[in-house]
């Protein structure tokens, strides 16, 4: 089918990075998203105008295609015999037929949209090796979920072992449609949890995909994640990209106030100062409001400059918090907060830690594509995450701490921290963590960016690479180029070129010398 009517889809990419932080990050992460997918709907309209142009049989138009597979909701167990519609899109237009190589984009931890196959680097690497590109969403994200999907009972089905597994059905069904054999090499992409999924479907998959793409993977999982907010107190004193030692120091001073405000019972005076919502009540609503005004700075830091816009990044929010015409630190964190606020086109900022559990147990299905209930789940279940304040170096305040993360897995699901911790060590065991022995991945990070605290980035053998970008934040790689884009951003994405070429040149020698 073809399908113009669909850019008008809302529907959001998945090029983002697993947030199990406060609402204020959710709400950046949102917006970021949103932005990426408007930038994505240009570059898609003006290269299916490009190859419009082109003499060939088909309209770009009518090669694109979304469709969905009928997958088991248990592929471990068949006597579970419910089954659940998992959405997917080809796009053919690039694919050269019959031996082009099939580019696999991962779906993660929000829905996917036809510019999964349209717009990325992936796409532009389609486009210059004659691949298909075929893209899977995620099962209980977005739309590839049942009514009832979001109930207890449903989410014991949702986890990166059953989702690798979605991905070895959908090899079949692409397999079949499109008549494919051995001489069409598969390689696979995705970036934050998808680009840990790409990783250990290679790894435990290696006779279905040949090779890896994995950007911003988080592969290594870890219950009590100090290192985030480490790489957050780094790249906010980082020159590279606009931060200073002033901007952290003025950060630091001025949490510790709002500590200090809390500790001596100042909540009415906190609750205007920083537009909250409601009244602030009792201890649970401050920590909520310290890792709301946290967000702002890890996800300026997370996302930096991926937004496009001229706020919400390291440079513009460390020209607030070094500007003393606005008076003290604490003073300049409440205009950081009111300029946040404003680009939201919010009011006030919801402080309400009733309110976070109520959402997180809200079982109704939006079909808007963030799917928090979700991925808090998958982090109770499977790999922690939680960014704490307990390492000495974050700026924040150390009252956020892991109980407060571990709690709601407790009062949401009913899940133990006990429970939570031998998740994390088991899935660090299955998958082998920052050790995977893997073969012909290719890590991909940047220095900004906190995740890269949990991936590799050093090469671990002649064939699992890594490549560590100066200066760029979370999956900066996986975006088209842009006129701006900082000069290691541009040699790493040649680097992913050759490396792809590479892999299609050793696949054709093996094929050919069998
Ligand atoms: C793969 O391609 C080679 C030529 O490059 C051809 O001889 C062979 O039959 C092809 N294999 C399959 C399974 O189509
Ligand atoms: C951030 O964006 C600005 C303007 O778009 C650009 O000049 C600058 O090089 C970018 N910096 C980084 C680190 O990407
Ligand atoms: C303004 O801030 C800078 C650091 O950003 C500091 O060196 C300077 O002393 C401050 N000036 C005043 C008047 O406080
Ligand atoms: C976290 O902070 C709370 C309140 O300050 C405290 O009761 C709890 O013991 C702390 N947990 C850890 C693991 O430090
Ligand atoms: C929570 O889990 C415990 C132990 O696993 C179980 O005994 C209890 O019934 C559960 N509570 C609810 C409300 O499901
Ligand atoms: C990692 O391996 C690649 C490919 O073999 C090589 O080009 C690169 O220089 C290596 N990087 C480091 C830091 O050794
Ligand atoms: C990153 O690039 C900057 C120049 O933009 C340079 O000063 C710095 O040393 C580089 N950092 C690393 C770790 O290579």
């Amino acid at each position: 089918m073809g399908f113009s009517g669909l850019f008008c889809s809302t529907v959001l990419l998945a090029l983002v990075a697993p947030a199990q932080a406060g609402r204020n990050f959710r709400l950046f992460r949102q917006y970021v998203l949103q932005r990426q997918e408007k930038q994505a709907s240009k570059e898609a309209y003006s290269r299916l105008q490009r190859l419009e142009r082109r003499p060939g049989p088909m309209a770009p138009w009518d090669q694109v295609m979304e469709g969905s597979i009928r997958q088991p909701l248990d592929h471990f167990n068949r006597e579970v015999h419910q089954m659940f519609n998992q959405r997917f899109w080809v796009n053919t237009q690039y694919w050269q037929i019959p031996s082009g190589p099939v580019f696999l984009y991962i779906g993660g931890e929000s829905g996917l949209s036809v510019f999964s196959v349209l717009s990325g680097h992936h796409v532009d690497l389609a486009e210059k090796y004659g691949a298909l590109v075929v893209a899977l969403e995620h099962r209980f994200y977005g739309a590839s979920l049942n009514p009832d999907g979001l109930q207890d009972c449903n989410l014991q089905f949702l986890s990166s072992q059953q989702a690798l597994s979605d991905l070895v059905s959908f090899h079949r069904l692409v397999t079949q449609k499109y008549s494919l054999t051995a001489n069409n090499t598969w390689i696979c992409f995705g970036g934050s949890y998808p680009g840990s999924l790409a990783a250990w479907f290679r790894l435990k998959f290696p006779h279905l995909v040949f090779a890896a793409v994995a950007s911003s993977a988080p592969v290594r999982a870890q219950l009590d994640f100090t290192g985030y907010n480490k790489v957050v107190a780094a790249s906010l004193s980082n020159p590279v990209v606009g931060g200073s030692k002033e901007c952290l120091e003025a950060v630091v001073e001025a949490f510790t106030s709002v500590q200090n405000m809390v500790r001596a019972g100042q909540l009415t005076t906190l609750a205007k100062d920083f537009r909250s919502c409601g009244a602030l009540e009792g201890f649970n609503d401050c920590l909520e409001m310290l890792r709301n005004l946290a967000d702002i700075f890890m996800g300026a830091v997370q996302y930096n400059n991926e937004s496009g816009a001229l706020w919400g990044n390291v440079a513009s929010l460390c020209g607030i918090m070094t500007n003393n015409n606005t008076g003290s630190p604490y003073q300049r964190l409440i205009e950081a907060n009111n300029v946040f606020i404003e680009n939201l086109k919010s009011t006030c900022v919801e402080n309400s830690h009733a309110k976070t559990l109520e959402e997180l147990r809200d079982t109704s299905i939006t079909g808007i594509g963030v799917g928090e209930r979700q991925w808090y789940f998958q982090t109770c279940t499977e790999f922690g995450y939680y960014q704490t304040c307990e390492d000495p170096t974050c700026p924040f305040s150390h009252l956020l701490n892991l109980t407060f993360s571990l709690d709601i897995c407790q009062q949401v699901f009913n899940i133990s921290s006990r429970n939570t911790q031998d998740a994390v060590s088991f899935t660090n065991d299955y998958y082998g963590a920052d050790h995977p022995k893997a073969s012909r991945v290719l890590f991909v990070n940047g220095d900004i960016d906190p995740w890269h605290a949990l991936s590799i980035l050093k090469n671990q053998s002649r064939s699992e690479l890594a490549l560590l970008i100066n200066g760029t934040a979370h999956c900066a790689d996986m975006i088209s180029p842009k006129p701006t884009d900082p000069q290691p951003l541009v040699q790493a994405r040649e680097k992913i070129t050759s490396q792809v070429g590479e892999w299609l040149n050793l696949a054709k020698k093996i094929s050919r010398d069998g």
